[in-house]
């Protein structure tokens, strides 16, 4: 298909993005009392100084307007065995954390129980950006908890990374 028509399908386009894998993180805020969260698998690095992270987010989620409205974001690094946490919080409903175990972090938003690290953010900026918004934030308190494999998300399964040190190549 030429590029200037575009994608065949929504499907095949969807299809495509999923043979690059990507991490899982958990996106949690606490809003009314109550935490709030969802899965994200288009989490990027932006800037070391200031220190800057992304990810989109699609304009039909239900949490996200309830995250952005306390400016302030929890991003959740999950590990390969929590593959439960992400199928728990990628599921629309009214209480997405009733089998998750979970602490507070220092500015207050939920920190899932065997995430592998949490980036306390505060909301920098919001782009739109087609069906999604491009999301900035700025992370003011990091974290590494635990050293696991990632969870990774490829071709719409939950994968484990299973290369040994030594067979992987150096960036
Ligand atoms: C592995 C995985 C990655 C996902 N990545 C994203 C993402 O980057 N952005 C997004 O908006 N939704 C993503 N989703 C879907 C949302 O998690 C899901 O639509 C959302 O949690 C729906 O609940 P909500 O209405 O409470 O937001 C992903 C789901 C899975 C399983």
């Amino acid at each position: 298909m030429p590029h200037d028509e575009g994608p065949a399908t929504t499907d095949d386009f969807r299809l495509l993005l999923g043979h690059i894998p990507t991490g899982v993180v958990a996106v949690t805020a606490t809003r009314d009392n109550r935490p709030v969260g969802l899965v994200v698998g288009s989490f990027f690095s932006i800037s070391l100084r200031p220190p800057l992270i992304g990810f989109g987010v699609n304009n039909t989620s239900s949490s996200w307007p309830l995250i952005s409205a306390g400016h302030t974001f929890c991003v959740n690094v999950l590990a390969a065995d929590q593959d439960d946490v992400s199928r728990a919080l990628a599921t629309a409903g009214p209480d997405k954390f009733a089998n998750l175990r979970w602490h507070t972090s220092e500015a207050g938003s939920p920190v899932i129980d065997g995430a592998l690290a949490y980036l306390d953010c505060d909301l920098h900026t919001s782009h739109n950006a087609g069906d999604h918004q491009l999301i900035i934030g700025l992370v003011h308190c990091f974290h590494h908890l635990r050293s696991a494999a990632p969870l990774v998300f490829y071709r719409r399964e939950y994968w484990s990374l299973s290369s040994t040190p030594g067979s992987r190549h150096r960036a």
